[in-house]
């Protein structure tokens, strides 16, 4: 028998006691024996629940009996997730989280901890929710180099984006209806300006290299100056609009960003639609591979999280190897990035003549609705370079990256 204590008895906390609950048999058959959550640490007590008698609010409790030997933490968020968590490796109990925030802050040390202490810092729901990312980067593409990474790894931009393209409706209008559905968050500054993705590069970025790639270094561009007259541009273009977060190696180094980009129908991340996640790997033997499912939502992601507590159960006394060091390497910086980009401006100020001096051979598009106003596609060049052209053009409404 393994004994789990769960922090935090929120969303996925609570997902975690009912996936244990619910496959008990067929996790038991996989792990090699039952495992029974003991306790649940919250601020809260939860009367009526089937859990109520294992609530406790003092983590003491937990870190002190020694039946633990693995911990969930699926409280988010840094303190006190972040003590919480080295307690616990320190005292070889294993844990097993969802907070994104605190892999993307802290992941290397709380690896290293876990070697030190013979047990498991393991975070698969903390990319892609269910999707299974973290393992297969881990255990099933070792004898690959991996030197590329693009996902949609934001379930509700994804889903506001998709919204936006299917009606026609601009994103302030989407943003509320989600915010309805609970599909986004009241503060939904983490979501829409990019934060959480470009958390969830440096994680998938830091696995690729196997160095700390700090989330702070990544330039980041979220979805809120997305219109809907973009995604006329973009279906004349054929192409739509999601956002990506991006990590390439090549032989200056790895370059990584979340920004919105205008994707070819023909990129297999084009079909990626509402609250689904996707993450698309390149890899020197294999190739392309893609990974896809539900990002997040209460199952989905306490399914990772147990996911990972079988693992541990597997593992006891053991550590799974994950190269992650602590060692830090810094990006190539992503204005030396050569790539097209969309612009849209106001016709009456900037004459596609000067539009032409400035960038060279673009492809005008006009859109028989806005008559006022005109597309084009720059061909590549450098970030820096663009910048410097745009800057010095009038009538400008907006750009977006190109990814074909
Ligand atoms: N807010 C996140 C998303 C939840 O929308 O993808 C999962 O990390």
């Amino acid at each position: 028998m393994v004994y789990a204590a769960i922090l935090g008895y929120g969303t996925v906390g609570s997902g975690v006691a009912q996936v244990l609950e619910e496959n008990k048999k067929v996790i038991a058959k996989k792990a090699g024996g039952e495992i029974s959550v003991k306790y649940i640490l919250d601020l809260r007590d939860f009367p009526g629940d089937p859990n109520q008698d294992k609530v406790v609010h003092d983590f003491q409790i937990i870190l002190e009996d020694p039946e633990i030997s693995v911990i969930c933490e699926t409280m988010g968020g840094r303190e006190p997730a972040y003590s919480f968590s080295k307690s616990a490796l320190l005292a070889g109990k294993s844990v097993c989280t969802s907070n994104k925030e605190l892999v993307a802050a802290h992941g290397p040390e709380l690896l290293r901890l876990a070697r030190e202490n013979n047990c498991n810092y393991l975070f698969e729901a903390s990319v892609g929710g269910g999707i299974p990312i973290i393992r297969p980067m881990n255990y099933s593409l070792t004898a690959e180099e991996i030197d590329g990474i693009t996902g949609i790894l934001n379930g509700t931009t994804n889903y506001i984006l998709t919204k936006m393209k299917r009606e026609g409706a601009d994103f302030e209008t989407v943003l509320k209806e989600a915010q309805e559905k609970g599909y986004a968050e009241k503060n939904p500054e983490a979501d829409v300006e990019g934060h959480d993705a470009c958390r969830k590069i440096a994680i998938l970025s830091s696995l690729m290299l196997g160095k700390t790639v700090h989330y702070e270094d990544i330039y980041t561009e979220g979805i809120t100056g997305i219109t809907r007259e973009d995604f006329l541009y973009a279906r004349e273009l054929e192409r739509t609009i999601k956002l990506l977060a991006v990590s390439k190696l090549n032989e200056d180094g790895c370059s990584a960003m979340v920004a919105p980009f205008m994707l070819s129908n023909t990129n297999p991340l084009h079909g990626i639609h509402d609250v689904y996640n996707a993450v698309f790997v390149h890899s020197n033997m294999l190739g392309d591979s893609m990974y896809y499912g539900r990002g997040a939502g209460k199952l989905p992601t306490a399914s990772a999280v147990v996911s990972d507590v079988v693992d541990c159960a597997r593992h006891q006394g053991k550590t799974v190897m994950c190269i992650w060091d602590e060692e830090e390497t810094s990006l190539v910086d992503y204005r030396t990035t050569v790539r097209r980009f969309f612009v849209r401006v106001k016709g009456s100020v900037l004459e596609e003549a000067k539009a032409q001096e400035l960038f060279g051979d673009i492809s005008v598009i006009r859109l028989k609705e806005r008559p006022e106003e005109y597309g084009f596609v720059t061909p590549p060049v450098r970030e820096q370079d663009f910048e410097e052209k745009i800057s010095r053009a009038e009538g400008v409404l907006g750009r977006i990256r190109l990814e074909d």
